[in-house]
Formats: C-alpha cells, structure tokens, sequence
C-alpha cells in the first residue's frame, strides 16, 4: 500500500494507514487481527477472553499468518496479566492495549521491552494519569463507542484530551469510514480506533446470525444498559436487554452467579483467582458488591452471541454506529477504502482554501 496518508501514529505502531481494531473479547480472534495488519490497518488481540496460558498460542498464530505489527489488549488486574505480559515480550509484539487499573510495574517492564504501551482511556483525567505511568498514545473512547462506555461524545472528549496530554491521541467511539477519520484528525487526534466497524467484516469471526442484528440495528436500536453487568454498557437492543431490564435485584443476582461459574469454567480461573479480580474490581471501578457479581455476567453473555451465535440470550456490545453500517466488507475493502475516501475528503476541503 503507498502511504498517502501519514501520522505519528504510523511511525510508532508501523501500520500505513492510522487506524487501529480494538480488543473486543471473543471477536477480535488471531484471523482477525492478522486480517487487519495485513490490509495496512493496526490489529489488538482481545486476550481478555482467553486463558493466559494460551495467550502466546494465539500471538504465534497471528505471526503466522502476517509478518506486519499488531498488539494484543488485555486487562492489567485480572488473573495471569504477568503471564500475558511475558507472552508479549517473548514473541515481540508491538503494542499493549489496556484500560481499568493501569498498574505502573506492569507498564515499566512493558517499556523495558519496547513495547507500545496504549491504553484505552474514557476521561480526561484518565489520560493524564496515563500519560504520567509511561503511555506512548492514548486511545480516547467516546461515549458514542461500543461496550463498556462514558457519556461525554467522542468529538468532546478527543479534543480535551488532545489538549491534556502531548503524547497521540487515537480517537474511538462512533468511527467508520474515511470522513471519520478526516474529522479525527482535525480534532487534533493521530488516528482512529474502531470496534464495531471491525466486528463487521468478513473475517470478523462472529456468526452472520448475530451480525445480521447489528446490521439491521438503527442507531435507536443502540443504548446504554447498566443491567448487563453493573456498568454503563452500550449495546444493540435484543431481547436479552429486555429481560434483565425487567427482573427485579434478585433475579438479576442468581442470573450473575449462574454466568460467572461459567465464565470461570471457560477461562479456567479458579475462584480465588476470580474473587481477587471481583475486589480489585471493585476497588479500582468503585461498585457495589452486588455490582461485582454483576460483573460476571459480561463475559459469558457476549460469549452466547458471538462465539455461540445466538443473539437472543447473548447480548451484543455495540457503538452507536452499528445503525450506520449495512455491510461486512473484507478487511482488505474496508481499509482500502477508508484511505481513499479519507484521502478525497482531505482533497476536497482543501480546495475550500482560497487556490495559488
Ligand atoms: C463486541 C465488542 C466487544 C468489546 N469487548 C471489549 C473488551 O473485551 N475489552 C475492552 O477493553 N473493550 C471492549 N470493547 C470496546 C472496544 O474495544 C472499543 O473501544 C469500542 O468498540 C470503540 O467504539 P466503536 O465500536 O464505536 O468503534 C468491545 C466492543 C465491542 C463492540
């Protein structure tokens, strides 16, 4: 691919183009990621929803399938961090994505390995404190953006941030196309990270019954829940969202545990592992017990829709831009025609300036 379109984001990830897929858990799988390095974009395996032990696996997987840089996104206070991390030194992958629960010794050995350290942050003071624990660009997520998300619009959020910190800043959260990223970058923003965009490719693993939900989603098919886990979630409307909505505490609750022993099932975590991230959990994100418990929803619900395909008792993580998109393009298309479209929008405004 000629690099037409350059910023300092390219330099530090080594991907033509300054775009990157986000960590989304069970959907950004090695067929994923090396689809999107490979078609000049910056890939992040989601190793949240893999067993640690396994993490190094899937990294060789990708590296077999691409030679081009990636990053693997994983959560810094959960059982088996440390393992990840020496995953990642060992097979030099590029770049660490994280968010909850920056931890400074974990991001210093990251950086004594030369690896891009760049975590994902809702807030303009998680961006500061970022920035002062060692982070080399910043991923700045919008209210707009899928999953676990804050309230302030993407468009706000990036341009105080670019404004509090001086290292890149990757604008998330409501991105598509090549307008998104033209208007990304004039907020001041090095680029653009986008999850839902992703999850609706052709490589994208998730089963076409799910993501004929997201593609037949309006954008007021797509809200914030806080009945999924406790946390602000946006995601597309099923009738999984309906039913939880509807329980009373105690329902919600037994519902919780039943999802949590499965998820421990699946990832092998034993249950003192799983207590001690449920209070570091609770430490680091301020949540009531019953918000805790709660917390063990997420993981095997997104697994029934994604993995297990069956969006009705599975639940759909989704940025409002889900009620945009109506197609699942390859990888290779859709970044291809990010950089041509981004490149005409630069184009054409400028002729907006008065011609020499
Ligand atoms: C299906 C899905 C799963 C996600 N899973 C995770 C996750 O496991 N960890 C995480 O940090 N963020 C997760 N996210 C958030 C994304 O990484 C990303 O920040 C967000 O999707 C950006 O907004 P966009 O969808 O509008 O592009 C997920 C998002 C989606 C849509």
């Amino acid at each position: 691919m000629a690099p037409l379109l350059h910023t300092p984001l390219c330099d530090l990830l080594g991907a033509p183009l300054p775009v990157v897929q986000t960590g989304m858990g069970w959907v950004a799988t090695p067929e994923l990621v090396a689809a999107v390095s490979e078609a000049g974009a910056f890939g992040f395996l989601a190793a949240a929803t893999i067993p640690p032990e396994e993490v190094e696996d899937a990294i060789v997987a990708i590296q077999a399938k691409t030679q081009r840089p990636f990053g693997v996104n994983f959560l810094m206070d959960a059982p088996g961090a440390d393992v990840i991390i020496d995953a990642i030194l060992r097979r030099g992958v590029r770049a660490a994505g994280y968010n909850r629960a920056p931890n400074a010794e974990l991001i210093a050995r990251l950086k004594e390995g030369g690896v891009v350290c760049m975590p994902t942050c809702g807030a303009v003071k998680h961006a500061v404190k970022a920035e002062k624990l060692g982070a080399d660009a910043i991923v700045v997520q919008g209210g707009e953006g899928g999953g676990h998300t804050g309230s302030v619009p993407t468009s706000l959020l990036v341009s105080q941030c670019v404004d509090a910190v001086s290292v890149p800043i990757v604008a998330a959260g409501g991105f598509r196309d090549g307008r998104g990223l033209v208007a990304a970058l004039s907020f001041g923003a090095a680029g653009v990270a986008m999850g839902t965009r992703f999850l609706l490719t052709k490589e994208s693993p998730v089963p076409q019954v799910t993501t004929d939900r997201y593609l037949q989603a309006g954008v007021e098919d797509v809200r914030v829940t806080t009945e999924i886990d406790g946390l602000p979630q946006r995601v597309v409307v099923n009738e999984l969202v309906h039913e939880l909505e509807s329980k009373g505490p105690l329902g919600r609750l037994l519902f919780a545990v039943r999802n949590g022993l499965a998820f421990r099932k699946a990832t092998g975590a034993s249950l003192p592992e799983l207590l001690r991230s449920a209070l570091a959990m609770q430490k680091n994100e301020r949540l009531t017990r019953s918000q805790v418990l709660m917390a063990a929803n997420a993981p095997m619900l997104a697994k029934t829709a994604m993995t297990d395909g069956d969006p009705v008792a599975g639940y759909l993580p989704s940025g409002s831009v889900a009620g945009v998109i109506d197609d699942r393009p390859s990888c290779a298309e859709l970044v291809a025609s990010i950089r041509d479209e981004a490149e005409r929008t630069l184009k054409e405004l400028s002729q907006l300036l008065p011609q020499a």
